[in-house]
């Protein structure tokens, strides 16, 4: 089929080169010139493992093109997906500016019969608009152009994976012959089994904030437990655990440490619980959900500030600034607003990032940045690590240890395991664990026991 996808963002791009590798034309759009400079020569505008690979075989098939042009994407498209940014007001609600125009664009430009797809996440009631839009801009073309709505699940960092081998393939239509359209666009994943809901749109437009919104409650239920477990002397990784062994509750999406950041879930939740206003439904859960989030990592702040008595004259080392591992996405990055919170505190912080550093220094310019977690580390006088990269769980602590003025640990992540981190020489703070102080080194041990009247005692009775 031939497919025109608008707007080549994370959602955008991977839809497009995905749609390519399943056998179908796709034509990119983007209002961006260099944007569309960049991806033609063959080269992915963000990190996102194995988009490079689909995007060099989607151009060397001649399935996959891009364009700035609507007047050469649009026309001859049997569907056209919508897949702009909708970012947050400051109201919170979700700008849907890009939204319209990429509809007028498409009525605009659109020759025969199309399905018009939103799948940027929106607001329950865009397709609505949608459909209205193209009425006042083309009515004649009223009746050809049918509106649904096909919302994404990928997470960054998988989300080729979960675009090519998706949990679930969700579509919104009202009539039959979108709904055909768009079966036969994802009969290539329907005949792997993938399982396909076919919903009305008003339905799927809300299953997809459900799913944001609950995900992001699971975290923050889990980060409020951290803190009473804190209270309380037990292990949130250990109730977590016991929690997760329920198969109705299940283990994924209950790590507690942070708080849940990125493009989706803060502007998902807020963007929910301000819709259910408007609908006339207070949904009272969500705020707490997002108060929680906020919560965790304010606790985590108080933990490093704890620690070090006086913010001011230390050097911090932030092992992650990413929003979460294996992307280069700092956007609503936790991490992120740790160092802001730092530095206004009148720390100096060091940061390391397998990936995300340009893009966090381009956000923060006072953040210092360095090559790799133990210079990051040299003359630290605490360690914090932010992000679960592979990487990083993999530290060698021995010449962490070495490279820091004081050996303070805050692992915001729960990734390293305290004993080994103890036995390193650091004093360890989790999230919702007890802290563990590191053991004194054995040797200064032994001479200060030496040194004492009971030491003196010892050699005597030997
Ligand atoms: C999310 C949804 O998972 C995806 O289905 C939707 O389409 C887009 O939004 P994404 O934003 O890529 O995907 O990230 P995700 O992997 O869901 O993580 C979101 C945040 O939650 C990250 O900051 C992550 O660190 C945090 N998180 C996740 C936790 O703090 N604890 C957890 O247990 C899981």
């Amino acid at each position: 089929m031939r497919v025109c996808v608008i707007g080549t963002g994370h959602v955008g791009l991977v839809t497009a080169v995905a749609l390519a590798h399943l056998g179908h034309e796709v034509v990119g759009l983007d209002s961006d010139p260099e944007r569309v400079a960049t991806l033609r020569a063959g080269r992915a505008p963000f990190f996102e493992p194995g988009l490079d690979h689909l995007l060099a075989a989607g151009l060397a098939s001649g399935r996959v093109a891009f364009t700035d042009d609507a007047a050469a994407a649009v026309p001859g498209a049997e569907v056209c997906f919508i897949c702009v940014g909708t970012p947050p007001k400051a109201s919170g609600q979700a700008s849907l500016v890009a939204v319209e125009r990429a509809t007028r664009a498409v009525a605009h430009h659109a020759t025969g019969p199309a399905v018009v797809v939103e799948k940027s996440t929106v607001p329950a009631g865009t397709a609505w608009r949608i459909t209205r839009t193209i009425a006042n801009e083309r009515p004649e073309l009223a009746g050809l152009l049918h509106v649904a709505s096909n919302p994404e699940f990928l997470r960054e960092g998988r989300a080729i994976e979960d675009t090519l081998s998706p949990d679930r393939i969700l579509v919104g239509v009202e009539d039959a012959w979108a709904a055909a359209r768009l079966r036969e666009l994802y009969r290539p994943l329907t005949e792997q089994g993938y399982p396909y809901f076919e919903t009305t749109i008003a339905t799927a437009e809300i299953a997809k904030h459900a799913c944001n919104a609950f995900l992001a409650m699971k975290i923050s239920f889990a980060n409020a437990l951290a803190r009473i477990c804190e209270a309380a002397g037990a292990d949130v990784t250990d109730v977590t655990a016991v929690m997760g062994a329920d198969p109705r509750i299940n283990p994924h999406f209950l790590a507690a440490g942070l708080g849940y950041g990125g493009f989706c879930f803060p502007k998902d939740v807020q963007a929910f619980e301000r819709l259910a206003g408007e609908l006339g439904y207070d949904f009272a859960l969500l705020r707490a959900v997002a108060a929680a989030n906020d919560d965790a990592l304010h606790a985590v702040f108080a933990k490093i500030e704890h620690a070090l008595w006086n913010l001011e004259d230390k050097r911090i080392a932030l092992l992650g600034v990413a929003f979460k591992p294996d992307t280069d996405d700092v956007r609503f990055s936790p991490a992120l607003r740790l160092a802001e919170l730092l530095l206004a505190a009148g720390a100096e912080v060091v940061a390391y990032d397998p990936a995300a550093l340009p893009n966090a220094l381009a956000e923060q310019p006072a953040l210092r940045s360095a090559p790799d977690p133990y210079a990051a580390a040299a003359g630290a006088h605490c360690v914090v690590l932010c992000t679960e990269w592979g990487e990083l769980a993999r530290l060698d602590l021995a010449r962490l240890r070495a490279a820091v003025a004081y050996p303070i640990l805050i692992d915001a992540r729960n990734l390293l395991d305290p004993d080994e981190v103890v036995a390193a020489g650091f004093t360890v703070h989790g999230v919702g664990r007890p802290p563990r102080e590191a053991a004194p080194p054995v040797e200064a041990f032994r001479r200060e026991v030496d040194g004492t009247a009971v030491g003196a005692a010892r050699m005597r009775l030997r």
